[in-house]
């Protein structure tokens, strides 16, 4: 007999740990019956994570040989790593570069007969398809088991474009140059804060940095090739990633045609305020646990047209927000695959029209 529709989350950090807790707080309006996650390692300080977790009403996961060791923690897995791929009906893997491509080639290939679909996250270039929601949907077809859920950056840079150059088939990019600013870490981490801002290469050739190519294969699954270059540069803040963005397009436009094209994106927030501080300070009073879900929040007073036909300006990154929309997204296709859209409805309040 089957179990209903179950949700494995494989990866508790900054991606893994606010999407298993959104999914258990909606999983009724998602149609989930269960919602499972994987945690690698037993570790004392994580046991309060794990514990809010269970809570929220998910079972855990863990590799057979760390079964004990979550015991000796008082914490009880529920399944085992390979039994919970085996029985899930879809896969959501949030671990760190090259970890989710590892995965796919030892577990996923063999259980894709019984599981409806995997989905990897930002850094897992070449795990499947890329996606993003409200870009590319139409590109997703039942042929589909893999799917990429592309990084929040990306999300951001693809909705800028979306938004300003693109009408239904039709591609009005000429030329799009974007600047990642990036935050050091995020708040859940204590590594990796630098002293001061840091700059970046450009290892991707033409395209500058992975935001810039990943960008790039998004539109590629819809049969745009865009022309972007991206530079990308880290900052010492753990707020919120700015981009600063140079968008040519083949057509005029005046400044208040830019503004009422980013106000009517329903994944776009406009803002009136200048600070990554305030923008996150506002999805920490109301968001979902601090995070809101728009894939960009551009800052109205930075709008600028030029010649007519240049749009530049700036925006913040949801970092996590808009990466957690889209796995849900993505999860709700392979579920429901002819009214996911309607089921995430129920993610609306989290869809902020202005900050
Ligand atoms: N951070 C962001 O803002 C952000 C935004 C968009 C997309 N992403 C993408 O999301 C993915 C995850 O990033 P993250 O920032 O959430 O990473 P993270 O905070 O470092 O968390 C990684 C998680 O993966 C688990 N893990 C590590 N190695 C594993 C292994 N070999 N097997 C099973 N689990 C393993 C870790 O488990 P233990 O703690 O138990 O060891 C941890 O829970 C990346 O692809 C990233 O590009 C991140």
């Amino acid at each position: 007999m089957s179990d209903g529709n179950i949700v494995h989350v494989v990866g508790t950090g900054t991606i893994g740990e606010p999407l298993i807790g959104l999914l258990c707080d909606i999983r009724r309006e998602l149609g989930i019956d269960e919602v499972t996650f994987h945690k690698r390692s037993a570790k004392l300080l994580d046991r309060p994570k794990v514990k809010g977790l269970l809570n929220r009403g998910a079972s855990l996961v863990a590799d057979d040989d760390k079964l004990e060791e979550f015991r000796e923690l008082g914490l009880e897995p529920t399944y085992t790593a390979e039994e919970a791929i085996e029985r899930a009906s879809v896969v959501i893997d949030c671990t760190p570069k090259g970890v989710g491509l590892a995965n796919k080639e030892k577990y996923y290939e063999k259980y894709k007969h019984k599981v409806k679909g995997f989905l990897a996250q930002g850094s897992e270039f070449g795990f499947g398809k890329m996606y993003a929601l409200g870009i590319n949907d139409e590109a997703l077809t039942e042929k589909d088991k893999f799917i990429q859920i592309v990084s929040c950056n990306t999300h951001n840079i693809a909705v800028v474009i979306h938004t300003l150059a693109i009408e239904g088939k039709k591609n009005h990019l000429v030329d799009g140059r974007f600047v990642c600013i990036r935050r050091a870490n995020d708040i859940s981490q204590d590594a990796k804060f630098i002293p001061a801002p840091q700059v970046g290469t450009h290892g991707e050739g033409d395209m500058g940095t992975h935001h810039a190519r990943d960008v790039y294969h998004l539109y590629k699954t819809m049969g745009h090739e865009l022309n972007v270059f991206s530079s990308a540069m880290k900052v010492n803040t753990q707020y919120m990633h700015s981009i600063w963005f140079d968008v040519q397009l083949d057509k005029k436009v005046t400044r208040e045609d830019v503004e009422y094209s980013f106000w009517r994106n329903p994944r776009v927030a406009v803002t009136h305020k200048k600070s990554a501080n305030l923008i996150f300070s506002f999805g920490r009073d109301h968001g979902h646990y601090g995070r809101i879900l728009n894939q960009t929040v551009v800052v109205l007073p930075t709008l600028h047209v030029r010649n007519e036909n240049e749009v530049i300006g700036f925006c913040f990154t949801p970092q996590d927000g808009n990466s957690l929309l889209s796995s849900i997204a993505a999860t709700e296709w392979f579920l429901y695959p002819d009214e996911y859209r309607e089921r995430l409805r129920c993610l609306g309040p989290f869809l902020m029209q202005e900050v």
